[in-house]
């Protein structure tokens, strides 16, 4: 997730470019970057890490003589490979100066691609992936069938590239041209009057055109201040269908894609923002692949020693760790605690140099997780960070590190992170289980192949929507709702009751549905509702039949039943008030799926009582303090 304009017309490019950065810098806000092309063949490139303001500052005292131009681009960053420091700051360059690139995504082969660079004598300046795409670049333009062609030199490279990518190319040679291209990540371009905008949405030039073309999938665009040309990424024109539209949003809804609330942007997100998490992951190798690590510093010897897990979290991500327990435990055989941050070091967790402390943290600044972190340091273990934000403090003090690479979470109730944390949290299994040989290496890539197909399931869920606001606008002014789950829908249960108190400020609680004839049954009265997450009938047959008695019993006491159940299950029919179906998963992976609508009912109960779904009362995004 990052923001990234282009623009070529009559105007001073640096003001625009600025100006739609700024509209864009909640896509992302490691860095900032801009290139300006002179029309004398010289790039004038200025990028600074941190806010927008930063870059801005820059900018200022370095004088913006330089930047006079009418062609150029700027990028503000959200990092997955590389610190946000300046020199991985984009926009990135050739070693001639004239060719620049911007990048949103992730190039998942850059380091085969980068090693081949290296051993052609190129130096590589920076620790990101973009960078093997200017140097590509660069040397299709310097020499062979595309030299001198800067399109087709772009061409030739795209063709090359694996992964999720928008790339933004400008070529001193060529003031006046932008080249541009997009795989799975965002790109559209805005049509004007003598001049062309590219960024990755609307929100970027939505102030000069209303006029937009949607790139497809696999689709590379020149742009002049002239009109543009969409082809495949070889060239071709034939076939290739880009979705030209009219804008009818205001800027501020533009920033949030047409929604009222970023949390109902990033709930929509989640099928991407998993399949980013996971890209890079897996690599095929002679055995058939193996699951590899962001910034792994623990070699697979070390995997194979720790004798337990320790996962530390809070709140949503806490509840990720739940989950974890259940996958880690079930592959590997390796005992698996999961301790509040807020409590693990006052409690004298049991720990040393052979266990393997997870820490789970969106925002990686979470003061109790930190706390957390540094107590299993002093205690000699190991700690492998799970983090959204290249480069906190908690990835920073930790021995290993795997981003979820959602993009910046903007609304306070955790989604997409949440989902990605999940499926991180996977691998983490899936490596410990491949390095210590519980798992086969096809056993170890089946689960990774269910992980993969776990995106296209969730855009099916986000399909029960409008069922879902349906029963929450129903069930709005309810003072309570209680949740319950088995197995791994426990877990779920707690994160739905969780989303619901932290944005209706209702009374909600999860339980262990086995927990009800324990105490909680006494709070069943007539109508109360009652939302339950059934496991797979085709899963633990136990499991789900022993779910099935519990709906029973509460039904008999007049509970309201809102059931989310896989589709095809009519067992739980007579016995559901609501049934709310989505796709068949393996037990493991049913909360990537179950969670969402749960999310969905929150937001509509909190949108239903007026209240400020981004901004909940009392809380805050990142709580740095303990
Ligand atoms: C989740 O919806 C909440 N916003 C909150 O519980 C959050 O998960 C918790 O504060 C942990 O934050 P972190 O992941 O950034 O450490
Ligand atoms: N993967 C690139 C980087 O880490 C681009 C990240 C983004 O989308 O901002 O620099």
């Amino acid at each position: 997730m990052c923001g990234i304009v282009g623009y070529v017309g009559y105007r001073d490019a640096l003001g625009v470019v600025v100006d739609a950065l700024r509209r864009m810098e909640y896509r992302g806000y490691d860095s900032a970057g801009v290139a300006i092309l002179d029309g004398n063949g010289a790039l004038a490139v200025e990028r600074k890490a941190g806010r927008l303001a930063n870059l801005e500052a820059e900018l200022g005292e370095a004088g913006t003589e330089r930047f006079a131009g009418s062609t150029g681009m700027g990028h503000t960053r959200w990092a997955t490979h590389g610190a946000p420091t300046d020199r991985n700051a984009h926009p990135h360059r050739d070693i001639s100066g004239k060719l620049a690139v911007v990048h949103n995504g992730i190039i998942e082969n850059f380091a085969p691609l980068r090693r081949e660079l290296e051993e052609a004598g190129v130096e590589l300046l920076s620790d990101t992936d973009t960078e093997v795409a200017v140097h590509l670049v660069s040397r299709a333009y310097a020499d062979g069938p595309t030299a001198g062609e800067f399109t087709a030199s772009v061409h030739a490279v795209l063709q090359r590239l694996e992964g999720a990518f928008t790339l933004v190319f400008t070529h001193a040679d060529h003031p006046g041209t932008i080249v541009a291209a997009r795989r799975s990540t965002p790109l559209v371009v805005g049509v004007g009057e003598g001049e062309m905008f590219i960024a990755s949405d609307v929100t970027a030039f939505i102030e000069h055109t209303r006029e937009a073309v949607e790139l497809g999938q696999n689709q590379a665009v020149v742009i002049t201040a002239e009109g543009y040309r969409v082809t495949d990424f070889a060239g071709n024109t034939e076939g290739v269908h880009s979705r030209p539209f009219t804008i009818d949003w205001d800027l501020a809804a533009a920033e949030k894609g047409g929604h009222d609330y970023f949390m109902l942007k990033e709930i929509e997100e989640q099928p991407t923002a998993v399949a980013d998490t996971l890209l890079g992951h897996f690599v095929i190798d002679e055995k058939g692949g193996r699951i590899v690590l962001d910034e792994q510093r623990l070699a697979d010897q070390e995997l194979r020693e720790f004798d337990k897990v320790f996962v530390v979290a809070c709140g949503s991500s806490y509840h990720s760790g739940l989950l974890a327990k259940y996958a880690i435990e079930h592959w590997t055989r390796v005992p698996v605690e999961v301790e509040l941050a807020s409590e693990f070091r006052y409690r004298d967790p049991v720990l040393d140099r052979s266990t393997l402390v997870v820490a789970i943290s969106q925002s990686g600044e979470t003061a109790d997780t930190l706390e957390a972190v540094r107590h299993a340091k002093e205690q000699k273990a190991r700690v492998l960070a799970i983090c959204n934000t290249n480069g906190a403090q908690i990835p920073r003090e930790s021995d290993a590190v795997i981003y979820t690479r959602t993009g910046p979470e903007i609304g306070v109730a955790s989604t997409k992170a949440f989902l990605a944390q999940v499926a991180a949290n996977y691998l983490v299994g899936l490596a410990l289980a491949q390095a210590r040989g519980t798992k086969y290496p096809d056993e170890v890539a089946r689960e990774f192949a269910e992980l993969e197909s776990m995106p296209k399931l969730i855009s099916r869920v986000l399909e029960t929507a409008p069922q879902v606001r349906a029963i929450a606008r129903e069930l709005a002014h309810v003072p309570t709702v209680l949740f319950l789950g088995r197995h791994v829908g426990y877990p779920v249960a707690l994160e739905g009751a969780l989303k619901l108190k932290e944005l209706a400020y209702l009374h909600a609680e999860g339980f262990a549905a086995g927990e009800l004839k324990h105490g909680p049954i006494a709070l069943i009265e007539q109508g109360l509702p009652v939302i339950i997450v059934m496991p797979s009938p085709k899963g633990r047959a136990v499991l789900h039949s022993k779910l099935l008695s519990n709906i029973r019993e509460i039904q008999a006491r007049g509970a309201r039943t809102i059931v989310i159940a896989e589709e095809g299950d009519d067992t739980v029919r007579p016995f559901a008030d609501d049934l709310i179906e989505i796709p068949a998963a393996p037990t493991l992976y049913q909360p990537l799926l179950s969670t969402v609508p749960l999310q969905i009912f929150a937001a509509e109960v909190a949108q239903a009582l007026g209240y400020d779904v981004d901004k909940p009362r009392n809380l805050a995004k990142s709580v740095t303090v303990e």
